[in-house]
């Protein structure tokens, strides 16, 4: 069975990362990480990413905040072609890509929100719909854009918002939804992948 070489970009604790290797080694799904990229050096998802044995590369961002310096950019281009990386999944990677990744991937990066787009956009989304007074909210996995969390939606999930919510509580059964759901999305990739010649 045909594997699909991903690459992951993370700038956080990386349990959704963790959640995807998990699967990768249980053998739900046929995917083969290549490489984790952080642009935070003691990001505990490059730590993850050694405790399972994947290449991994810390890469300095550049002076900007909200997004990588073009030759970074590029250089993240390089990594991934290099490791043969078939689809590049974001997985609480907090700079908006540009025309280096998207031209080089088109329509092969995903990204995983803690909302249902195209609601609550952008930082802390859970606080959002919190504030908001929603009694739903939930993740949604979307192939990138220029814009922020914005882009053809794959799949979502919903999170009921209970009355005595915190923003901790709503966000940690976010995150457990956003565990089953990613590795559910990047299945549907998997499989595509072993049906093409690729
Ligand atoms: C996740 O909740 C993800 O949805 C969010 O960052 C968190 C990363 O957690 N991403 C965004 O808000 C993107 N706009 P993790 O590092 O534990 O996977």
């Amino acid at each position: 069975m045909k594997r699909l070489p991903i690459g992951i970009l993370g700038s956080g604790k990386g349990s959704n990362c963790r959640a995807i290797l998990e699967r990768i080694r249980s053998g739900d799904l046929a995917a083969e990480a290549r490489v984790v990229i952080s642009d935070v050096l003691d990001a505990p998802i490059l730590e993850i990413a050694r405790e399972f044995s994947v290449a991994n590369a810390y890469l300095p961002p550049g002076q900007f905040r909200t997004r990588l310096e073009p030759q970074a950019e590029e250089e993240v281009v390089r990594m991934l072609r290099d490791a043969g990386v078939h689809l590049v999944v974001l997985a609480g990677f907090m700079r908006v890509l540009h025309a280096p990744m998207l031209r080089a991937f088109p329509q092969r990066i995903i990204n995983i929100h803690p909302s249902l787009l195209p609601k609550y956009p952008g930082l802390e989304a859970w606080k959002q719909a919190l504030t908001a007074g929603e009694t739903v909210t939930g993740c949604t996995v979307h192939y990138i854009d220029e814009k922020v969390d914005h882009g053809q939606i794959i799949a979502r999930r919903e999170v009921a918002i209970l009355p005595h919510d915190t923003a901790e509580s709503l966000h940690a059964r976010i995150q457990i939804a956003e565990h089953e759901l990613y590795p559910v999305a990047i299945g549907g990739f998997c499989e595509k992948y072993a049906a093409s010649s690729a």
